[in-house]
């Protein structure tokens, strides 16, 4: 599918992709760094420890320190590739070719790069946003899965987890909200007006949750972290101006309308955006379609294989995310918080549900939970499935790039999209006029499943907005398609809308 729009690049200077390749790119690829260094500083640490201890130990020390100085020779490696890639990428150089390193996608990324050469479209500062960005995370990967040790490793796994352990608050706070709801719960599931006003509550704590992704932190402060997570009624209602689509009235009806469907058709998919947070707010949000609703059964989360973004969801995220759950009052507390009793109790059943819910398989990961970054080499068709996230195509390609992605999906009651990610390539990440409909702009994805998409606002494309509404917030000079402040809810249902 062609769109009658170019997609957004940095050749121009106005917009948000011009800003990351400047700035945020640098700080990412320096993140990576830094952590590199940290990681190599406690290995040289170890290794001298262990050099003064006990030689009668079964693996000898000198084959510890011949391993150690492997880590660090091949971190070092990595560093210098990354020290490179930042070079180039501040001098508008060419994007050089995926190496071949048995992961997927090498084929697509390089072909699409020699195309983009014949263009003279194939720089820095010159190829589309989102092919570049998606380009930028496979190469880093490419970096790592070449070495011995560091294959596994994801480099922003304890941003991840550190970020998510300073959410105490709003995650103990949400953990209570959920018990309140427990003890109506017969009555709450046969009362469709009440459930409606609940529904509505859920799916903008599921909205804003996606407002906390790391690879915006570059000009998040943690204050302001915690301003967005604020979950309480009012800082809900004074955001809620902030949403400038809000089809959560015509996702509810058709949500209802999943009653008395056969029971496949009562499964709703998400394609996870960030881990922490945002991933905590996605089983909040699941948790409550198939507790307190009877319009839900089966939900189905589809995690990237890669490290992506800085912050998405991959298997190995799920896996510690519940971890860090089950053993949550030592996990969140911090000299500023931590938990009451009573807390700690109305966690605790939460997450014992939701793990019972794991077993039965109420809720299941699109990939076997023990997947390793990557893939694992796997051919499984879930596996396979899983590969088209992290690839770079717009998802009005899905059908012919993915069938097994497309197929994985065909047939869900609804698939959620999250994040400002999957609305980049839902909608093609091109310059469409903000008042374009979602349908149009979803190409020929439109009406393929029941489609919501909940995004904050961090890039500039937008669709589905009142042209007078698009017209006033520019004529104001805001930046809000990209500050994260406002807010889009857009649904599709089977038939075009
Ligand atoms: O850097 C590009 C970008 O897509 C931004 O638009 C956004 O800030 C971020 O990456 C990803 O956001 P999300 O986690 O919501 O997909
Ligand atoms: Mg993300």
């Amino acid at each position: 599918f062609t769109a009658p729009h170019p997609p957004y690049d940095p050749t121009d200077k106005s917009g948000f992709s011009y800003e990351t390749v400047v700035k945020r790119w640098p700080i990412i690829i320096t993140g990576v760094i830094d952590t590199l260094h940290q990681a190599c500083h406690q290995l040289s640490l170890q290794s001298n420890l262990n050099a003064g201890t006990d030689s009668s130990a079964e693996v000898s020390n000198v084959d510890v320190q011949e391993s150690t100085r492997k880590k660090i020779k091949e971190a070092t490696g990595i560093i210098e590739k990354l020290s490179k890639l930042k070079y180039e990428m501040a001098r508008d150089k060419p994007l050089v070719l995926i190496p071949d390193d048995g992961e997927p996608h090498v084929d697509t990324y390089n072909s699409e790069l020699a195309a983009l050469a014949k263009d003279s479209r194939d720089t820095w500062f010159t190829a589309p946003w989102l092919f570049a960005e998606c380009y930028l995370y496979r190469l880093l990967r490419s970096f790592f899965v070449q070495t011995d040790h560091w294959a596994s490793i994801d480099p922003f796994q304890e941003q991840k987890m550190k970020t998510f352990a300073q959410s105490g608050k709003a995650i103990y706070q949400i953990a209570t909200t959920m018990h309140e709801l427990e003890v109506d719960r017969a009555a709450l599931r046969a009362d469709p007006e009440k459930l409606g006003v609940l529904f509505n509550e859920m799916i903008q704590m599921c909205l804003w949750g996606n407002a906390t992704d790391l690879s915006l932190l570059t000009h998040l402060s943690q204050e302001d972290i915690a301003h967005l997570q604020s979950v309480g009624k009012e800082a809900r209602a004074a955001r809620s101006k902030f949403i400038l689509r809000g089809d959560e009235d015509a996702v509810w009806a058709h949500i209802k309308g999943l009653e008395g469907k056969e029971e496949a058709q009562k499964r709703v998919d998400f394609v996870l955006d960030n881990s922490g947070f945002e991933l905590f707010t996605d089983l909040v949000f699941a948790d409550f379609l198939v507790t307190y609703t009877p319009y839900v059964t089966k939900v189905v989360f589809h995690p990237k294989l890669i490290p992506w973004f800085v912050s998405d969801v991959t298997p190995p995220d799920f896996k510690t995310t519940f971890d860090a759950l089950e053993d949550a009052s030592s996990f969140f507390s911090s000299p500023t918080f931590s938990p009451s009793d009573s807390e700690t109790t109305h966690m605790h059943t939460m997450v014992s549900r939701w793990q019972s819910y794991l077993a039965s398989g109420v809720f299941s990961l699109s990939v076997p939970v023990e997947t390793p970054l990557g893939g694992g080499g796997k051919d499984d068709e879930e596996v396979k499935a899983a590969e088209f996230w992290t690839s770079p195509y717009p998802y009005w390609d899905m059908r012919t790039r993915s069938p097994g992605a497309f197929e994985s999906l065909r047939g869900s009651g609804l698939v959620i999209f999250k994040g400002d990610l999957n609305y980049r390539k839902l909608t093609g990440d091109v310059a469409w006029p903000a008042w374009t409909s979602f349908n149009e702009a979803l190409g020929p994805l439109a009406g393929s499943f029941p489609l919501l998409s909940l995004r904050t606002n961090k890039a500039d494309v937008v669709v589905g907005v009142e042209k007078a509404v698009a017209e006033r917030l520019d004529a104001r000079g805001e930046k809000w398609r990209v500050d994260g402040r406002y807010a889009l809810i857009s649904f599709l249902g089977l038939s075009a809308g």
